[in-house]
């Protein structure tokens, strides 16, 4: 019972992936960017179209490059939150379409909880060499170790701890706008395009990020939180200001953008050395979109390593924790691969939906 197809339709991706046990045998992942960037974002109508469109094509591809038939898929997976409910409802519907012709278990997933065990999947080395990185293994309720997952999206950013597979504590997460959108909504002020993230980590690479000085969010607040809204505002009132003055030059803006993502990226490390101070870990676990982010794998490295730096300084003995990241940049971002990692654990625990009747979208669904 390892083979499963998962499929995700949260957003503004229709993906479908087929796994086995942690093994990658297909992810593939039709994109809606360019539908979207005619609005600057995610107009869920228009997505739920889209998904509609794409779905069959999808699960047929996936199959084909996985070079199986529906009748050697073990279980079906499916996304059932959190995301845009009218996007959510098309996978939900085939998923639910699938199990019923195929009498295969359907297995509803968080999509949150796929993020957090992003980094879990293992390339087959059988399709590609590649170079060797160190592999997590990891069973439904074995103990993993003091394992610390940060989520960073579009829509989500939060610190969870793991417990175990399963067992998630929120310790923090952001009070309003996610890490991503900030990001997009400040490429946006700058017309770099949709998403924005991605290019404003090219622009950022040539520019100053100690050029403009963005104060941190939520510093004295005592919590794990987080905000991205009032550096957003800092970024629009500093841009109006510079504008007003001159026409922005090209290096202007990469060190406007160089700037405000280390100010984002900063206000994540500094919540996360707080964690650091309070409990230790001996794994990070980064996932969501913008992990895609080389300057934020950097800095995160940086935090765990000052942090241990520091408390050997002052003689305590604990261990480095390792920075873990999917293996492909494409599974930080949203994709099935990850349901189908969820939904292998789940199928281990017995947790299958038994009435698949009952299963609805749930758009607000925590982790
Ligand atoms: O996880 P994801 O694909 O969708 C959500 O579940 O939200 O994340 C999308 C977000 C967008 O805000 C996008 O701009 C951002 O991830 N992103 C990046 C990078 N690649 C994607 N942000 C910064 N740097 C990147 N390289
Ligand atoms: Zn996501």
């Amino acid at each position: 019972m390892n083979t499963i197809l998962s499929i995700d339709t949260s957003c503004d991706e229709t993906s479908v992936a087929i796994t086995s046990g942690l093994t990658v045998l297909s992810n593939v992942i039709a994109s809606q960017v360019e539908l979207h960037k005619e609005y600057g974002g995610v107009f869920p109508t228009v997505a739920k179209q889209a998904h509609k469109e794409n779905i069959d094509k999808t699960i047929r591809l996936a199959l084909k490059r996985a070079k199986l038939t529906i009748d050697q898929i073990d279980a079906i997976a499916v996304t059932q939150g959190p995301g845009l409910a009218p996007a959510l409802e098309i996978g939900i519907n085939k998923a639910k379409q699938l199990t019923q012709e195929n009498n295969k278990p359907l297995i509803a997933v968080n999509h949150i909880e796929g993020h957090v065990l992003s980094p879990l999947a293992q390339r087959n080395s059988k399709t590609k060499s590649h170079k060797k990185r160190p592999v997590i293994t990891a069973e439904a309720g074995m103990t993993l170790g003091k394992i610390l997952s940060i989520i960073v999206s579009g829509g989500h950013t939060q610190f969870v701890k793991i417990n175990k597979i399963g067992d998630y504590q929120i310790l923090g997460h952001t009070i309003d706008d996610a890490a991503g959108e900030a990001l997009d909504k400040v490429g946006r002020m700058l017309d770099l395009g949709y998403p924005a993230g991605p290019i404003l980590e090219e622009f950022a690479r040539l520019g100053n990020p100690k050029r403009f000085d963005f104060a941190l969010p939520m510093t004295g607040s005592g919590d794990y939180n987080l905000s991205f809204s009032g550096l957003k505002t800092q970024a629009r009132n500093l841009l109006e200001k510079l504008e007003a003055k001159t026409t922005l030059s090209k290096q202007d803006i990469y060190d406007f953008s160089a700037s405000f993502q280390y100010a984002t990226f900063r206000h994540i490390c500094h919540k996360l050395n707080k964690i650091l101070q309070e409990e230790n870990f001996s794994q990070i676990w980064l996932g969501g979109g913008v992990a895609a982010n080389t300057e934020l794998r950097r800095m995160i490295r940086e935090t765990i390593s000052q942090h241990y730096n520091d408390q050997t300084r002052k003689g305590l003995n604990i261990s480095k924790a390792k920075l873990m990241t999917p293996y492909d940049k494409k599974l930080c971002g949203d994709n099935a691969v990850m349901i189908g990692i969820v939904a292998y654990f789940k199928l281990q625990r017995n947790e299958v939906m038994a009435d698949m009747e009952t299963l609805d979208r749930k758009p607000r669904w925590e982790i």
